[in-house]
């Protein structure tokens, strides 16, 4: 099954509940929200409390992506402001088990991201114990990038092993996601497709329904 997760970074926070609204109602499946702390990654966007008002009003899985150094610290105040799944960055983590495991304590979702240039082994030991890869197809810290083309193979080849392990593992891209390359991304292997810029630029619900229309086309060519 095929999941859109619209990236809030990118919509306009002056009108971000009825943005959100809009997601919602036009058919998203996560909210993705982007947590920068300024040291992991270059930029700040935005914390608890943003989550905690828009969680009053949405019943969207909350897919929170911490670009933050030792997320550890912060897992059951994300819990308590709404997250449902949680996803950390290997590079971040200085015991990503540990880490890892205290999300699975929480009762949450478990995912562990990967910068392009982190090589999918760092994931040999903890794959079986998590519910989603996000594999990062630019750098973090911006929306608005262009994809990296050779996380087209990156992406392929966590398909294979996911395949020939038997695992039930998403697989989420991020990063420069268009209408005109999300079909090459599905096509690599990935079930969880993230996009800012373009679902909130322009016409939010056109682009949705245009992501929808791959997703239910790319479907059919399976069965
Ligand atoms: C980048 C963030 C992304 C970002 C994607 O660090 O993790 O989720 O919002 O934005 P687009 O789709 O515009 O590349
Ligand atoms: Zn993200």
């Amino acid at each position: 099954m095929i999941k859109l997760a619209p990236s809030i970074l990118a919509a306009d926070f002056n009108i971000l509940g009825e943005q959100i609204m809009l997601v919602e109602s036009t058919g998203a499946d996560y909210l993705h929200i982007d947590v920068m702390d300024g040291k992991y990654v270059p930029s700040i966007s935005f914390g608890m409390p943003v989550i905690a008002s828009i969680r009053k009003n949405s019943k969207l899985i909350f897919d929170v992506h911490l670009m933050i150094e030792e997320p550890i610290r912060y897992l059951e105040e994300f819990k308590a402001v709404g997250a449902d799944i949680i996803t950390v960055h290997a590079e971040a983590c200085t015991h990503l088990h540990r880490t890892v495991a205290k999300i699975k304590e929480l009762g949450l979702k478990a995912g562990v991201s990967l910068n392009p240039s982190t090589p999918l082994n760092v994931l040999d030991y903890i794959l079986k114990d998590i519910d989603m890869v996000l594999i990062m197809t630019v750098n973090p810290g911006y929306g608005g990038q262009a994809f990296i083309t050779s996380m087209y193979d990156k992406i392929r080849a966590l398909r294979k092993t996911l395949n020939e392990e038997g695992l039930d593992v998403d697989i989420e891209v991020d990063g420069g996601i268009t209408l005109d390359n999300v079909d090459l991304v599905l096509e690599a292997g990935a079930n969880v497709i993230v996009t800012g810029t373009a679902v909130f630029g322009g016409d939010i619900q056109s682009n949705i329904k245009g992501f929808r229309r791959i997703f239910r086309e790319f479907e059919s060519r399976l069965n």
